[in-house]
């Protein structure tokens, strides 16, 4: 028997596989696939205070190993999503994560506080990082000083355990993680998308409205890869790793590098059983290479 439970510090899970917001919907689209039960844990789609219809299409395109989206956070509003949750938690124990999204400081605090006071959500991920807004404009990630202010006001604000969202978008990724650290996140989890675009040579326009869209997939994994190195080596706090993963294979690669999860995105949306799959291929890995723990690989990788 090999032991794929993995520890956060603030909570311990079951195994390392956790499914990325934006890309596994709310959890309860996927039931019919497979019992949610299997999960280590999993994030909802992001969540803004009022309901919202995203960005105008077309909002994905197909890149050579990876998909470029422009999604633009829909959602039907916290108010919605917390009798959601409470669906979802009828249906399994599995830890649930709220992406916590918000135009401004203030929305991100008034929706982290909303999910803050629910019983049926275990953790919050606030996302600073996400690449859909208007040119030219920057998320909170970008920023030192701005992902120190806002985490540390949602941490004096609320009592869940934080994992913060950093984005891929940056010069320095260790200092932004170093801030969000000093800030008080609990955790943080690498990365959001890719900021790439894509080009219709007949019509001669870019393909999305917004110019820019976010690249996700196995185009990205070494560049994730490179970024979550960066930042275990930074910061005190566990590391969840995303980007590009497909494979129990992928999975401990990351942890090799020092993560103590990862999120698995792009994959569900090709195969909605792939989490299945990926936990069932990293315990016969292990098995394998008879490795007992997660622990005995864990930042273990020779330099
Ligand atoms: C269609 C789509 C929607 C996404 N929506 C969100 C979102 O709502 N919040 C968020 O933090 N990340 C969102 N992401 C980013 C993913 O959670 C993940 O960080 C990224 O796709 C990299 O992982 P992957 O290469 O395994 O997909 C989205 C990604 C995709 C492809």
């Amino acid at each position: 028997m090999v032991d794929l439970s993995t520890d956060l510090g603030f909570i311990k899970l079951k195994n390392p596989v956790i499914t990325a917001s934006g890309t596994f919907g709310y959890g309860e689209e996927f039931q019919d696939f497979f019992n949610l039960d299997i999960l280590g844990a999993f994030v909802l789609k992001g969540i803004y205070k009022n309901p919202r219809s995203g960005n105008p299409p077309p909002r994905i395109h197909e890149t050579a190993s990876g998909l470029l989206n422009s999604i633009g956070l829909p959602g039907p509003g916290a108010k919605e999503l917390q009798k959601i949750v409470k669906r979802i938690h009828r249906l399994t124990k599995t830890p649930i994560i709220i992406n916590v999204c918000g135009d401004t400081d203030e929305e991100y605090i008034e929706v982290a506080e909303i999910f803050d006071k629910m019983d049926e959500v275990t953790m919050l991920e606030l996302n600073i990082s996400c690449p859909n807004i208007k040119r030219g404009g920057k998320c909170p990630a970008q920023d030192e000083k701005h992902t120190y202010k806002l985490v540390n006001q949602i941490k004096h604000n609320t009592s869940k355990p934080l994992i913060v969202k950093l984005s891929p978008n940056v010069n320095d990724i260790s200092s932004i993680a170093i801030s969000a650290e000093q800030a008080g996140a609990d955790c943080i989890s690498l990365v959001n998308t890719f900021l790439g675009m894509a080009v219709d040579l007949d019509s001669k326009r870019p393909v999305f409205k917004n110019l820019f869209a976010g690249l996700s997939g196995p185009a990205i994994k070494p560049l994730a890869l490179k970024l979550v190195w960066e930042a275990v080596q930074s910061v005190h706090i566990p590391v969840i790793g995303i980007g590009g993963i497909t494979s129990g294979r992928d999975v401990l690669e990351f942890i090799l590098t020092g993560a103590s999860a990862v999120q698995i995105g792009t994959i569900n949306i090709v195969e909605p059983k792939a989490s299945v799959r990926i936990i069932k291929e990293i315990e016969d890995i292990m098995k394998k290479l008879n490795i007992k723990n997660l622990d005995e690989i864990k930042g273990k990788l020779k330099i």
